[in-house]
């Protein structure tokens, strides 16, 4: 009698605690595909923007992603006035498609939590935040490296500095497979929890 060699597809619940644990991980792994995720808003003209962000925290239980950010931007003044997000991320590692829909907390420069993240970054990543507004023009010697840049305080940066905390309310988790791409939709309620999950045509 021939061995089976058929691998049973794996339940949502597993999938569901392997894609949270695998964004935990992404939060302090840079190699990891989802250390850097696409971060979509809608503007004031109802059209959609999307730009790459450092995933700092996730927080499978609690369905949160944190996110960094420069409250004088663009993105800020969008999240402001229209919360609902969706965060895309792909991993070359594992072939996995997270698309996670939900909405923005945003915590202003110099609110407690804002404070709290600031206080863990490294002097390096703080410097990130003490130029001029992102998106206005900026002068030639900025860019020029013959320049040398001028010696920043990093303190500077704190007035800037604001914490985006994302909670999610659907996972459309995607498989990417050589045969059989696998597609489900995850729900989660207001606590975070499973609310209800469904395989779905790819
Ligand atoms: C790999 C990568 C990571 C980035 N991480 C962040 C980030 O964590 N926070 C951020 O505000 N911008 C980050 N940026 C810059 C944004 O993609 C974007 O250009 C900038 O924030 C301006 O966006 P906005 O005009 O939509 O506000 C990153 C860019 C790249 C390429």
């Amino acid at each position: 009698m021939e061995a089976d060699h058929e691998v049973a597809p794996p339940n949502l619940a597993d999938i569901d605690v392997s894609a949270w644990r695998e964004l935990e991980t992404a939060a302090t792994s840079p190699q990891s595909g989802f250390r850097f995720l696409n971060l979509c808003s809608v503007d004031s003209e109802a059209r959609p923007q999307a730009r790459m962000v450092v995933l700092r925290r996730a927080d499978g239980p609690s369905r949160v992603l944190e996110f960094h950010t420069d409250s004088r931007s663009p993105k800020w003044r969008e999240l402001s006035t229209k919360p609902h997000v969706t965060v895309l991320g792909f991993s070359t590692q594992t072939r996995l498609q997270f698309r996670l829909q939900g909405t923005v907390e945003l915590h202003a420069p110099g609110s407690d939590q804002a404070n709290a993240a600031w206080d863990k970054l490294s002097p390096w990543t703080r410097t990130t935040y003490t130029g001029g507004p992102p998106g206005d023009e900026c002068g030639f010697e900025m860019i020029d490296e013959a320049v040398l840049p001028k010696p920043q305080d990093d303190a500077k940066g704190k007035p800037h500095f604001g914490l985006l905390i994302f909670r999610a309310r659907t996972l459309d988790w995607f498989q990417l497979r050589r045969q059989g791409n696998r597609r489900a939709l995850l729900t989660y309620d207001e606590t975070g929890a499973l609310a209800a999950c469904r395989w779905v045509n790819p």
